[in-house]
């Protein structure tokens, strides 16, 4: 019988120190033996945000403990792995670096392959982990960092089809969330006030929804949401503005996927389309809600990962380590920590001014 391959992947790359142990099976849907996930959200509240040395720090303490318990509830010993995954990037320097230098003294120490492993194409690849899924597939990668719409086209081959000209959807959620007092990391908070609140309450902006194809922008409808809530007294007010939020975020993200299917079946010509939404804001459930009747409409073929993968994880990275490990593709350990790394390396940088819609 063919030996099945066991994967150890650890992430470090913001706030969340992660440790997974995968294992192939036949199915080609990897098994997770263990998905250690230790959040820093009390290290950070207090500051509203992510402070990068602090979150290094924490990962310092962390990491060896965590990777300790991923191994032990895997059932497996160091000795069974077929090889080490780690995040390089994009992501905190001084926290990538942690995750990073463990993983490849890991990797050293038992002499196994060393895999270095882009976060957001673990986050691209995330649905494989409980389902088949086949390339090419259109992809809306929506999290802290990220909002973009890209073709998934086999592993490494990745085009962009639109992104953010400005903030990512997380960040809009969590500066949102922010200036209606709730604390750090506000996404899944604002979720829950929306749902008391009137979504028309609040006319909210929907930057270049007419224009610029799939590319998306959030900047305006943040500061528009700054402007509301210095007015705002009482709580019925907050839920309306959080609805008025998430109700415009679904609108932009419903018109924006639409241009994003006419784009990808310009390049594709396949029938049978599938569209997968991940990243943590992909937990969403009016959104994954919307963009599924918007899939049934355009006969596309929705996937999302299910809720606990779609935040950051290390079973994604793990996966990923997985299918590079069928392909030989190691890394020697001077594998650099990357801060920016795109996923389409032949992507234009489109943030910042003087950009051309
Ligand atoms: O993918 P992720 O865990 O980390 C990055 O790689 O950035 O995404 C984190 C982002 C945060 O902005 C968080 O507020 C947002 O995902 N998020 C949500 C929800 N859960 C997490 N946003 C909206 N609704 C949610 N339920
Ligand atoms: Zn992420």
């Amino acid at each position: 019988m063919k030996k099945k391959h066991i994967i150890l992947g650890i992430e470090s790359s913001c706030d969340e120190t992660a440790a997974s142990v995968v294992q192939e099976n036949d199915q080609d849907i990897p098994i997770i033996l263990s998905n250690i996930v230790s959040s820093q959200v009390n290290v950070h509240k207090e500051f509203g945000g992510v402070v990068p040395e602090l979150a290094a720090r924490s990962h310092i303490e962390k990491i060896d403990l965590i990777t300790k318990k991923a191994i032990d509830e895997s059932g497996v010993k160091f000795k069974d792995l077929d090889a080490i995954a780690a995040t390089a990037g994009p992501g905190l320097i001084v926290c990538l670096a942690v995750g990073l230098s463990f993983g490849k003294s890991v990797a050293s120490s038992l002499n196994k392959p060393f895999i270095a492993v882009n976060h957001l194409e673990g986050h691209a690849l995330s649905p494989k982990l409980n389902s088949k899924l086949n390339y090419p597939y259109l992809l809306l990668l929506v999290s802290g960092g990220h909002t973009q719409f890209l073709s998934i086209e086999g592993l490494g081959k990745y085009k962009r089809l639109g992104t953010t000209i400005d903030d990512a959807v997380g960040e809009a959620f969590d500066k949102t969330a922010k200036l209606l007092g709730i604390e750090f990391p506000g996404g899944p908070k604002i979720e829950e006030f929306a749902k008391k609140g009137d979504p028309k309450k609040y006319e909210l902006p929907k930057p270049i929804i007419n224009k610029g194809g799939c590319n998306l922008s959030f900047a305006g409808l943040k500061t528009a949401v700054l402007k509301i809530s210095k007015q705002i007294k009482t709580n019925q007010e907050k839920y309306d503005l959080a609805a008025s939020f998430q109700g415009t975020v679904e609108e932009i993200l419903n018109k924006k996927s639409k241009f994003a299917f006419e784009e990808f079946k310009k390049i594709n010509k396949k029938k049978n389309n599938t569209f997968v939404v991940a990243g943590g804001v992909a937990a969403n459930k009016k959104i994954r809600e919307n963009l599924t009747n918007l899939c049934k409409e355009e006969n596309f073929n929705p996937v999302f990962p299910p809720i606990n993968l779609c935040g950051d994880n290390a079973a994604m990275i793990a996966m990923v380590g997985l299918e590079k490990f069928k392909l030989k593709q190691f890394n020697n350990l001077d594998y650099p920590a990357k801060p920016r790394w795109q996923l389409d390396e032949n992507a234009t940088f489109l943030k910042g001014s003087g950009i051309r819609l």
